[in-house]
C-alpha cells in the first residue's frame, strides 16, 4: 500500500466495477487493494483483469486492514448485505445507485453505517457534470427566481438482449423495477437535487415492449413542497433512445440540459445566456456503457476527501434515499391508481 493513499476494495466485479477500478487506479489519492467476486472462477478472471488479489468471500476482503473504503458494485437488490458487512468491519462504504430497491433495505444500511460511524456515499456521478453544476449554482444564486416547473425526461432504449443477458435487470427482486429505478433515477436524482422535496405524486408505469417484470415506460406528475410542479417521462422502450433532458423553469427564466450539456439558458435581462450553451453530449441513451468513467473518478475522489476532512460525501445515504422513495411512490401510485403523499 502506497503511503498516504486511501485503500479501496470492490465487491462485485461486473460491468460498473470496471469504472470504479479504472477511477481508483488512475487517481493519485487512492489505491485499489483487492476485489471480491461472486465465485472462484469469476475471482480468477477479476484478478487478471484488475491486476490485484481477488477472492470470492466478502469476509476475506473485509479482513484486510489495508482497505479503508469498499465500493459496492453488486446488483441493486444486493447492495445491503455487503454494505452492512463492510460497515460492521469499520470500512467506509461507497455504493452504486440506486441505494437499494426498497426503503426498508435502504434504511437498514443507512442506520448501520451511522451506528458504526463510517461514511456512506452513493454514486450519482451526474451530480458532477459541469452543466449540472452551473445549473445548480444559478438556482442557488436565485437567477431563476422562485422555481415553478421541473421536468425530467429519460426517453431511452435498451434492446431485448440487455435484459435477457442479465439475471437481475428488469426483475423486481434484483432491480426493484426497471426503467425508472435503474436508468431514469440518474435524472430524477438531479431533478430532486434542484427542485427539493416532493409533496405528492401521481404516476403510471407500464411494460410495453420488453419481456420483463419491471416497467419499461412511466410518467409522473409531481407537486413539490415549494409549490412548483413537475413531470417525469421515462422508459427503456423508446426507439432510438434520446439524450436525457432536465428542464428547470423559474419566475425569471429557464435552463435546459440535454445529455448533461446546457442546451438553453434564458434568463430575463441577461444578455449573454447563449454563451452558456454547450456541445458534446455523453449519454447512456442507447448504450449502457457510453457513460464516461471520469465522473465516477471525481465522485470517488470526493469520497476520499470526505473521509480526510470528516465531512459528508457528495451524495449521502439520506440524499440517495429520496429518488428511491419517489420512484417507489410512482410504482405505488400506478398500482393503486391514486395520488401518493410523500412523508
Ligand atoms: N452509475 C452508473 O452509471 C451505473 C451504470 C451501470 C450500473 N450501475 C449500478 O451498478 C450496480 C451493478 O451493475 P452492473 O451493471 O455492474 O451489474 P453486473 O451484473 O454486471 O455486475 C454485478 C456483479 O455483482 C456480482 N455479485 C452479486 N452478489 C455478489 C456478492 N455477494 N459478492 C460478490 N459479487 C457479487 C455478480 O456476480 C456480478 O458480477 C447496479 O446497482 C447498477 O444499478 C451504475
Amino acid at each position: 500500500m502506497k503511503k498516504g493513499k486511501t485503500g479501496f476494495g470492490i465487491i462485485g466485479t461486473g460491468a460498473i466495477a470496471g469504472h470504479h477500478a479504472k477511477s481508483i487506479q488512475e487517481s493519485d489519492s487512492c489505491q485499489l487493494v483487492a476485489v471480491c467476486s461472486s465465485s472462484a472462477s469469476r475471482a480468477a478472471e477479476a484478478e487478471k483483469k484488475f491486476n490485484v488479489p481477488a477472492c470470492s468471500d466478502v469476509a476475506d476482503l473485509l479482513a484486510r486492514e489495508d482497505i479503508d473504503v469498499v465500493s459496492i458494485c453488486t446488483h441493486s437488490g444486493r447492495h445491503m448485505e455487503p454494505a452492512i458487512a463492510a460497515a460492521r468491519a469499520k470500512k467506509h462504504v461507497l455504493i452504486e445507485k440506486p441505494i437499494e430497491v426498497s426503503l426498508e433495505r435502504a434504511d437498514k444500511l443507512i442506520s448501520v453505517c451511522r451506528e458504526e460511524g463510517v461514511k456512506l456515499g452513493v454514486i450519482f456521478q451526474n451530480r458532477l457534470q459541469p452543466g449540472f453544476l452551473q445549473l445548480k449554482e444559478a438556482v442557488k444564486e436565485g437567477l431563476l427566481g422562485k422555481l415553478t416547473l421541473g421536468n425530467a425526461y429519460i426517453k431511452w432504449l435498451r434492446e431485448a438482449q440487455y435484459y435477457s443477458s442479465s439475471e437481475w435487470k428488469g426483475t423486481i427482486e434484483g432491480d426493484g423495477g426497471a426503467a425508472l429505478i435503474n436508468q431514469g433515477i440518474h435524472t430524477i436524482d438531479l431533478l430532486l437535487d434542484i427542485m427539493d422535496d416532493v409533496k405528492s405524486v401521481y404516476g403510471q408505469v407500464k411494460t410495453v415492449v420488453h419481456d420483463i417484470e419491471g416497467e419499461d415506460l412511466g410518467v409522473a406528475l409531481l407537486n413539490f413542497k415549494n409549490g412548483a410542479l413537475g413531470t417525469i417521462e421515462g422508459g427503456t422502450s423508446l426507439y432510438p433512445g434520446y439524450p436525457e433532458r432536465l428542464e428547470v423553469f423559474g419566475e425569471k427564466g429557464s435552463i435546459i440540459l440535454e445529455g448533461g450539456q446546457i442546451i438553453a439558458w434564458n434568463i430575463r435581462g441577461e444578455k449573454n445566456g447563449s454563451n452558456k450553451v454547450q456541445s458534446g453530449k455523453s449519454s447512456g441513451s442507447s448504450d449502457p456503457m457510453a457513460v464516461d468513467y471520469k465522473l465516477h473518478k471525481a465522485q470517488i475522489e470526493d469520497m476520499v476527501k470526505a473521509i480526510q476532512e470528516n465531512r459528508d460525501p457528495l451524495v449521502t445515504g439520506e440524499a440517495a434515499r429520496k429518488s428511491l422513495e419517489l420512484i417507489l411512490a410512482i410504482y405505488r401510485s400506478s398500482r393503486e391508481n391514486k395520488l401518493i403523499e410523500l412523508a
